[in-house]
């Protein structure tokens, strides 16, 4: 069948074979079902190849890593002279590995006519191919679509070699799977907005609840992981610890302002209902199933090492490891802060109050680790709000159900 926009051929793709017409320039193959190349070795090369770009699909990764990596593995194996993805959507940008003499990255988007995108395309003769948009610098190119995301074009063998059903097949591989990281990466990065939005939209609502301790729960949230690097902790861990520490008062949303912006001394019953917040942050936070694993810090931040602390009365290492660095954190961020009822209190007091709780309320060894890092933390506490809840969102996220 001819086409007569451009002068080209549609031809059925011999499997193995060449897929050129014959005295035809440029062949548009029918249908994805490329035939299975028929040499052995060939087939043996495309495993590597594909299970290579399998370990590295990575949903957390940004696509255009992942299609760096694809366009330099294609072109080594195929051999060619450059191998580029183009994406259908404008602002991303056409990937390239290799180069052809006169062909800029973004050249690739205009290598052929948009009626032509949606097929798979071989031209091993382009000089009869009328497509004004071929640079000269091409001998041979071949082209295949990658849904609606976008195409995969290799240009010029190395040994110059006809392109054949071989080559075809492995780049629709390659190119479906660049198409299913690009999509998973696109659902990823929403998933991971949105759960963003909630974290900062749940430290907003504690901020607006009580603005004098405004940035306290940011704030303990930098200092109790400052204080698990210097315990050697994970990152990982340290990422649930960031998060558990943005999140450790949230329950106080649940509070009485009277209650909670009261001045002067609390009675027991005031106390009682203040006390209850680490149980409302429980309730305000089990059903987000991706932050299941911060509940034991937010329960059980208030905990005491000799039993005197709520709400459940935990002793030593019965307190979870991350609930006892928060109580920590929480506690030097609260004496390094102004309060309705009392001012800041100076380095030297605080650091009496932390050497005689030491081992009584808090931890020992989180107290030695605190002093250990003693002079970051002033520096830590007015840091703004950054890399580090991006990276506890992709912790987060990284976590099975
Ligand atoms: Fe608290």
């Amino acid at each position: 069948m001819f086409d007569d926009r451009s002068g080209i051929e549609q031809v059925t793709f011999r499997p193995g074979g060449s897929v050129a017409g014959p005295g035809k320039a440029l062949a548009v193959v029918a249908g994805a079902g490329v035939g299975k190349a028929s040499d052995s070795g060939d087939e043996e090369g495309e495993h590597v190849v594909i299970g290579r770009l399998i370990r590295r699909l990575r949903i957390s990764d940004p696509p255009a890593r992942f299609q760096a990596l694809a366009t330099n593995v294609l072109r080594a194996s195929l051999g060619m002279a450059a191998v580029a993805w183009v994406p259908i959507e404008e602002p991303e940008e056409v990937v390239v590995s290799g180069d052809v003499e006169g062909i800029a990255p973004s050249s690739y988007r205009l290598f052929l006519p948009p009626a032509l995108r949606d097929s798979v395309l071989v031209a091993n003769d382009p000089a009869g191919v009328p497509l004004a948009t071929t640079p000269a610098s091409v001998h041979r190119f071949a082209s295949t679509p990658a849904g609606v995301s976008g195409w995969l074009v290799v240009v010029n063998p190395l040994d110059e070699r006809l392109i054949a059903g071989p080559e075809i097949e492995r780049m629709q591989y390659v190119a479906s799977l660049i198409a299913t990281q690009s999509n998973n990466a696109r659902i990823y990065a929403d998933l991971k907005e949105l759960l963003f939005g909630i974290i900062r939209a749940l430290t907003a609502a504690i901020d607006a609840k009580d603005p004098y301790t405004s940035g306290h729960s940011e704030r303990v949230a930098r200092i109790a992981v400052r204080i698990a690097e210097e315990l050697g902790m994970p990152p990982q861990k340290r990422s649930d610890l960031y998060l558990a520490g943005l999140l450790h008062d949230i329950g106080k949303i649940g509070i009485d302002d009277d209650v909670l912006k009261k001045s002067g001394p609390l009675t027991r019953d005031e106390y009682r209902k203040i006390q209850e917040h680490v149980e409302i942050g429980v309730t305000i936070l089990k059903d987000l199933k991706k932050l299941r694993h911060i509940l034991p810090g937010v329960r059980h931040h208030h905990e005491s090492l000799d039993g005197s602390g709520y709400p459940d009365r935990l002793e030593g290492d019965q307190i979870p490891f991350e609930a006892r660095i928060l109580a920590v954190a929480d506690s030097f961020d609260a004496m390094s802060s102004n309060r309705p009822y009392r001012k800041r209190l100076t380095p030297s007091q605080i650091d009496e109050i932390l050497r005689k709780g030491r081992g009584v309320q808090w931890d020992a060894a989180i107290i030695d680790a605190l002093f250990a890092c003693r002079l970051d933390l002033e520096a830590i506490r007015q840091k703004g709000l950054g890399e580090s809840l991006v990276g506890a969102v992709d912790g987060a996220l990284g976590r099975p159900g």
